[in-house]
């Protein structure tokens, strides 16, 4: 296997320019004296579920952090659909097309289900279609909360407040909230985080159902969930990308096995 930031660099025969979603060039950021990211060059292609696994403080959040505009960038360059989006506030990414989920729940707690949507529905609206037209924008991002209410399996929770349906549910609801904002691109930091062994197995169900419609990053230490979802695998230590490519070859890389899966491919 050729190093990752090499084989991200020169595109091969069979990919397609047109099928790069999100690229990164050289992106890295420091903490003081910390390299967080460190010169990582990524291609995310359309319709892929690629997953990025790690040990703890490898850099997975940081890179979703940079890759939804939650974080300035040290270096590098990050592409949307060719163009570039590096150090574009948060919002603007989102309204872009980025939808980001979050390692830590991230929801309204004292809010409706439907609420919740709603709100991260709004945040997608452009300025002008949130002032100028109003009664048509309400329209639109009630329509819009509802289908993302059905799309995450949560519509006989609709008018319940966040905060007591279920933790497994509100995990759902996240995902809820990111589809709200009419995504082309979902970028998970850990859904399964914390979750049980069936609630588990809903959310990952879920997921397959979006990896259908959606190109999805996917940051996730539940190694069931990655490998019965992902496509791509990119494995980081230390900031950067120990190896990327098709999930088989990855999960046989000799580096891989020596740096993070272990003899029985026991993350942790
Ligand atoms: N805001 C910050 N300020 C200083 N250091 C930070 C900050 N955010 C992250 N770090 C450090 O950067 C490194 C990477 O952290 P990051 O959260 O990206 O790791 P991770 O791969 O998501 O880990 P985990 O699997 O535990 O979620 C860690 O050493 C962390 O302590
Ligand atoms: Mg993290």
């Amino acid at each position: 296997m050729t190093t990752p930031n090499t084989a991200a660099a020169a595109p091969t025969l069979s990919e397609d320019a047109a099928a790069v979603v999100l690229e990164t060039r050289g992106l890295t950021r420091n903490f003081g004296g910390l390299v967080a990211v460190n010169a990582v060059s990524l291609r995310f292609l359309s319709g892929q579920t690629h997953a990025v696994i790690g040990p703890n403080g490898a850099g997975k959040s940081t890179l979703v952090n940079l890759l939804t505009g939650h974080l300035p960038v040290t270096r590098g360059e990050i592409l949307f659909k060719g163009r570039t989006i590096t150090n574009l506030p948060a919002h603007r990414v989102s309204q872009l097309g980025i939808g980001r989920s979050y390692q830590k729940t991230n929801i309204f707690p004292a809010f409706s289900c439907f609420e919740n949507c709603r709100l991260a529905a709004q945040s997608r609206l452009s300025t002008s279609m949130r002032f100028v037209r109003p009664a048509l924008a309400y329209h639109t991002v009630n329509e819009k909360a509802q289908a993302a209410l059905e799309a995450c399996g949560l519509a006989r929770h609709r008018d319940r407040a966040a905060g007591t349906i279920s933790y497994g549910e509100q995990r759902q609801l996240e995902i809820g909230m990111v589809l709200a904002t009419d995504p082309q691109l979902l970028v998970l930091d850990e859904p399964l985080a914390g979750m049980g062994v069936e609630e588990s197995e809903m959310l990952i169900g879920l997921l397959k159902r979006l990896a259908s419609r959606y190109t999805v990053i996917l940051v996730e230490h539940d190694m069931d969930a990655v490998f019965s979802l992902a496509d791509v695998l990119t494995v980081m230590v230390n900031g950067t990308v120990l190896e990327s490519g098709p999930v088989d070859m990855v999960r046989a890389s000799q580096a891989v096995q020596d740096a993070y899966l272990g003899d029985g491919e026991e993350a942790y």
